[in-house]
């Protein structure tokens, strides 16, 4: 065991607390499917007490996942680890993770407990947590800034009192490599009976260390990695655990560990999650930027050529990057489809879903000769997020576009059944079609993020369109696909509306 690495993914806790990144309990779902694929140990699938949907996702969740443990997040208080045992109970391997601040800063100015006080909380939330599960894992958050004297006080009361993995967070990113692994040392020197437990880190990248702070946690000792997909998370984000699992796996001779991840399933996992939350990967981003494994200059393209050792330590392919794969095209049957959403790991619940999925599948082979495996990816996202009951529809768009002209547009949208139209003129397409909606709306939102990407290449690719609106302090992303980018981008626009209209969106647990 002690040569086994655990991956604990966050992406569905942590990681949706990025703004805008909320999912609905569906596009939860995918995730944890596609994780479990990927063979991470342990999901925590969101935090039960912030709100019903949270419960009820986790629940889901752990009525469906197999072979990874299903774990809930809870502050040290009886709601919450109540909240979170109630949501893991149909799990087949679940997990309660309780947490509460040790730093003499969160415990004067935010939880305004003494130190003793902070003690029996979390002593009292990991007993009651035995009455759900074996499995507990305690986090003193702010660990980083926290007195070593004191955490090595909480964590020996906790492991007394039945945690089985204790988690030394660096929350706000505060920490350096060298120090951090220091820490890990000291703690796992010093606590009693800290064999009997599993030593955890979980990094936060607000000076961009926290991949190199946690693999130095694991040379300092832990055995648990807390990461998320693309990095994603609070702020700057978390650890990103394909850049985790790729240097242990990369660097053997360093860690000599292993971890149960199928590594084909990175690049995947990372276009899916990227997808549902609407966060681009940057292109230069390790492992599963577009560029990662791309040579440019002339030197490195030779050496490549003639041997590729020279300038690559991983294959692409080892962590799922493979040429867009031909899909199926414009007379493919049902079966296929159906077979190949299957392949893909997605399961639409119903023969309804499957139906409207593969009506869209037909449209969309009638505009673009090939479909690829990336193409039928986005069609299922926006099949799940554009729902017939959406307040807003784009029922049509027009938009005119020419040399020494004007951009114009004249859009009509259904809202609330009610069909209502406008136009305007505009910068660009783009800029007028949004101006055309804005008039019929009337949100006074803000626009923070408009971006689009090519799902594959050519120029009769979709175009998959990210935006993320601000209103009234709320911040949802929005998301469109559409071989017409100017379609694609109202789509996504109106998405995000819809979003706003449903209260989606629910607001971030730890504020
Ligand atoms: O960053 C943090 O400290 C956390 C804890 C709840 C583990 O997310
Ligand atoms: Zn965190």
């Amino acid at each position: 065991m002690n040569n086994q690495l655990i991956i604990f993914d966050t992406t569905l806790r942590d990681g949706e607390q990025s703004p805008g990144a909320s999912m609905t309990k569906e596009e939860k779902i995918r995730v944890a499917r596609q994780l479990e694929k990927l063979g991470v140990n342990v999901i925590e699938a969101g935090f039960a007490a912030a709100s019903p949907g949270d419960a009820d996702a986790i629940r889901s969740i752990a009525e469906i996942i197999q072979h990874s443990t299903v774990c809930s997040l809870a502050r040290a208080n009886e709601r919450d680890v109540r909240a979170a045992g109630e949501a893991i109970k149909p799990a087949r391997s679940g997990r309660i993770h309780t947490f509460i601040a040790t730093s003499p800063i969160h415990m004067e100015k935010k939880l305004r407990m003494s130190p003793d006080q902070v003690v029996e909380a979390a002593v009292k939330a990991v007993k009651l947590a035995g009455e759900y599960t074996a499995d507990i894992e305690f986090s003193a958050e702010d660990a980083v800034r926290s007195d070593l004297d004191f955490l090595c006080r909480i964590f020996e009361e906790v492991i007394k009192a039945g945690a089985t993995t204790i988690n030394v967070p660096d929350t706000v990113g505060y920490s350096i490599p060298a120090p951090w692994g220091e820490t890990m040392r000291q703690l796992i020197a010093r606590v009693p009976n800290s064999d009997k437990v599993i030593w955890s880190t979980h990094c936060h990248n607000d000076l961009g260390m926290a991949v190199a702070n946690s693999l130095a946690a694991v040379m300092g000792g832990a055995r648990q990695v807390e990461c998320t997909i693309n990095g994603l998370g609070e702020r700057a984000g978390n650890a990103s655990l394909e850049e985790v699992v790729m240097a242990v796996r990369t660097r053997k001779d360093v860690f000599n560990l292993e971890t149960r991840i199928d590594a084909t399933q990175i690049v995947p996992t990372s276009k899916l999650v990227s997808t549902i939350t609407g966060y681009p990967v940057q292109p230069n981003k390790a492992i599963v930027g577009a560029n990662a494994f791309a040579h440019e200059s002339g030197i490195h393209q030779d050496g490549v050529l003639k041997h590729r050792e020279t300038y690559e330590i991983m294959r692409a392919e080892d962590v799922g990057w493979s040429a867009n794969r031909l899909t199926m095209g414009k007379l493919s049957g049902r079966n296929a489809f159906k077979t190949k959403l299957a392949e893909l790991g997605i399961a639409l619940d119903s023969e309804e879903a499957i139906n409207a999925a593969f009506a869209r599948f037909k449209e969309l082979a009638d505009k673009k000769r090939e479909i690829f495996d990336e193409d039928l990816q986005a069609l299922v996202s926006e099949e799940a997020t554009t729902q017939s009951s959406d307040h807003y529809r784009l029922v049509s768009l027009k938009v005119c576009s020419e040399t020494g002209e004007t951009p114009h547009a004249v859009v009509v949208l259904s809202v609330g059944g009610e069909e209502k139209s406008a136009h305007a003129d505009g910068g660009g397409p783009v800029d007028a079609a949004f101006k055309a909606i804005e008039a019929i709306i009337q949100s006074g939102s803000e626009l923070l993020l408009y971006s689009v990407n090519n799902i594959t290449s050519g120029t009769d690719a979709q175009g998959e369109v990210t935006v993320r609106i601000s209103q009234r302090e709320r911040i949802v992303n929005g998301q469109g696909a559409d071989t017409d980018i100017v379609i694609a981008s109202a789509k996504a626009y109106l998405n995000a509306f819809n979003k706003l209209h449903s209260r989606l969106e629910r607001v971030n647990p730890q504020l």
